[in-house]
């Protein structure tokens, strides 16, 4: 008899049949199928992300598999968490009206589903009976065969493109990994809704060390782009980053300005930690008042000390020395100033760490 985890992932590639016929096979299928079309994804494209669609009727999937898998036993079906076990024992679809997005594992198979909420007809009767919104993506909970934590979405399809481009790029959302496949951009992944881990970091690292981060414009997308940054600058990575205009992301702005335009922004308009930096501590900010202005380029500084070539310093100081009409040299003394505070502070740090090991040994 097969493992626990090869009868798992048998049941999860069941499903992701069963919902991907009736996304593109039934009349139940339809309204979703037109959505994904109003978003302007081609029938390749679903088929090469075998993107699904579950049905409201909630017992259609059990139905389906019983008769598919007649060997796999009721506590299997119960610990894949594809259902919601009723106090009757019965076994209820979690995934209800939604589109969903298969998620694979390294060897491409099937290991858990997101399901996108559709905005179809029945959206009232679901605030009507449980008084709140449904949430937009609802994923499969941790599985034997599935950890959030540890799983890169679209991660086996863009490994060889990543290791041919050495170069990879993340993005915040399935759509928008989809959409840039669909635009010509194969080598991008997401992280599944939550920031970046170290057990994902080590995963692009087998790859490359080259990371373009393409999150969306708005502003928790800026504050994710600044929590990765912080993240991945800790490792050798060679970073840069792409700003989407208007709040907008990526799917946004290929729906919106096409395909070439959005390949032109991602290949050459990149921008570097400090470009980005430079434009994300002036959100909010008025640059025309003094104590603002001064709060600004030490923020700005600040980033800048682990900018390790002098060439770019010196670019980016001068930037800010001519847009704000000041010295470079008063930019210099700062900075220096601030890299010898940088330093003090980590030599303290190592300090510190010593010694709470010696007083934890001696007792
Ligand atoms: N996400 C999630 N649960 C939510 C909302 C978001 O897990 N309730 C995750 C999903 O992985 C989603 C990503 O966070 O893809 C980014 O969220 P968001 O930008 O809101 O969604 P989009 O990917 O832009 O989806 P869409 O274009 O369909 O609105
Ligand atoms: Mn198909
Ligand atoms: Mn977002
Ligand atoms: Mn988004
Ligand atoms: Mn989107």
């Amino acid at each position: 008899k097969d493992s626990l985890q090869a009868q798992l992932i048998r049941i999860y590639e069941e499903a992701n049949r069963f919902y991907h016929q009736v996304l593109t096979q039934t009349q139940t299928g339809e309204k979703a199928l037109a959505y994904l079309h109003e978003r302007q994804l081609t029938d390749e494209t679903i088929e090469e992300f075998q993107l699904g669609y579950s049905p409201s009727q909630r017992g259609a999937l059990v139905d389906y598999l019983k008769g598919k898998l007649e060997d796999i036993s009721y506590d299997v079906l119960v610990q894949s968490a594809l259902f919601i076990e009723t106090q009757e024992k019965e076994l209820l679809d979690r995934f209800s009206n939604r589109i969903i997005f298969p998620i694979t594992n390294h060897q491409s198979e099937t290991i858990a589903f997101s399901g996108r909420h559709v905005d179809l007809e029945d959206d009232d009767v679901w605030i009507e009976s449980s008084g709140h919104p449904p949430a937009k993506y609802v994923n499969s909970p941790d599985t034997p065969i599935f950890n959030k934590s540890d799983t890169l979405y679209n991660y086996a399809k863009a490994r060889a493109q990543v290791r041919r481009q050495e170069e990879i790029y993340l993005f915040e959302g399935y759509m928008d990994v989809i959409a840039a496949w669909q635009a010509g951009l194969p080598n991008g992944v997401a992280s599944m809704g939550t920031s970046l881990t170290a057990s994902q970091i080590r995963q692009i690292e087998k790859l490359t060390d080259k990371i373009i981060i393409a999150y969306d414009g708005d502003s928790a997308g800026l504050q994710a782009s600044d929590r990765a940054l912080d993240l991945l600058s800790k490792e050798y990575f060679d970073l840069e980053l792409v700003l989407f205009p208007d709040k907008s992301d990526p799917d946004d702005y290929i729906q919106k300005r096409g395909s070439e335009s959005f390949l032109d922004l991602m290949h050459h308009g990149r921008l570097t930690p400090t470009g980005f930096y430079l434009q994300y501590y002036r959100q909010n900010r008025n640059l025309n008042n003094e104590s603002e202005l001064l709060e600004y380029i030490d923020q700005v500084l600040k980033e800048m000390v682990h900018v390790a070539s002098a060439v770019e310093r010196e670019v980016y100081l001068k930037q800010l020395a001519d847009e704000f009409d000041l010295t470079i040299d008063s930019l210099k003394d700062q900075l220096s100033q601030i890299i010898s505070q940088h330093r003090h502070q980590k030599i303290q740090e190592k300090y510190a760490d010593k010694n709470t090991s010696s007083s934890l040994t001696q007792t």
